[in-house]
This record gives structure tokens, sequence and C-alpha cells, in this order.
């Protein structure tokens, strides 16, 4: 089963949005890279991104079928989304929560995250390289073919 890679709000602008926060690469970029990095792990990704909160709930409840594993970055609705946490309680295999930015080094409405309370593993800071930290991390959970 793909890894599901789920993005929030505003990242569909990632590269032309605040680069000096997100830095200057594109969300195909990081699709690309992100399915390049889990073929070299024995994984496939399914990469998708939604500004709706509904729509991201959607795709939680289909990740409980179809995926192995979840990597999301909620972006706003992370500080916000009682609906995403509660629906990432529904699936079963690992969480990991990314962020590109470090968001505790930011407003301190950054600082709380609900989705944090169902993740195994928060990567925050780390720019777009998050999300291939986040998919090592996963491999080495899932083991290779999983
Ligand atoms: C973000 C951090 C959030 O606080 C913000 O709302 C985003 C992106 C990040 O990737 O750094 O949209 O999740």
């Amino acid at each position: 089963k793909p890894v599901h890679i789920l993005n929030g709000p505003n990242l569909n602008l990632l590269g032309l949005r605040q680069p000096e926060i997100y830095g200057h690469e594109t969300l195909a970029d990081v699709a690309a890279r992100c399915a390049a990095l889990a073929a070299e792990l024995g994984h496939t990704t399914q990469f998708l991104q939604s500004n709706h909160e509904g729509q991201l709930v959607d795709w939680i409840h289909a990740a409980r079928a179809e995926a192995s594993a979840i990597i999301i970055n909620p972006a706003a609705y992370t500080h916000t989304s009682v609906a995403i946490l509660d629906a990432l309680h529904t699936f079963e295999g690992p969480v990991i929560e990314v962020h590109i930015s470090n968001v505790h080094k930011r407003e301190s409405f950054r600082h709380h995250s609900y989705v944090s309370l169902r993740a195994e593993g928060v990567i925050a800071g780390c720019g777009t390289e998050g999300y291939l930290l986040a998919l090592r991390r996963v491999a080495s959970l899932l083991g290779a073919g999983a």
C-alpha cells in the first residue's frame, strides 16, 4: 500500500508563498522528490493537497483502507482542527507530522498542534527535506516493502 502524503491549505502556493519562510521549491518538486526516495526505499506514495478541511478528513478516511502510513503537513489546520485529529485517530498505521518551517520559532499560536496528539513523530524546521526525513522514518517503522 502507498504512503499517503497529505498537505493542507496554502501549500499549493509553495515556492511563491513567503519564500523567505518556506523556500523556493514548489509542491510538485516536493512530490517528485518523495516519489523518487520512496522508490529507493521500496515504497510508493500518493501525494495530495487541499485547501479544505473536510477534503482532508475524507482523504484520511480513505487512507484507512488504502494507505500503509500517513505523512501530513496540515498547515494552518494543525493549530485549529479537532476534526483532522479525530480523523487521524481512526487510522491505524503510522502518522508523521511535518512542518517546513520551525513552528516553535514563530508566533505562539503555531506552537500548539492538535495533530501531534496522534502523530508518532513530528518534524519541523527542516525545510522541504522534512518530507524526505518523514518518509525514511515511515520506511523504518513499516519495514522495506510493507
Ligand atoms: C506549516 C506551518 C503552519 O503554521 C502554517 O500555517 C503553514 C505551514 C509549515 O509547513 O511550516 O501553512 O505547516
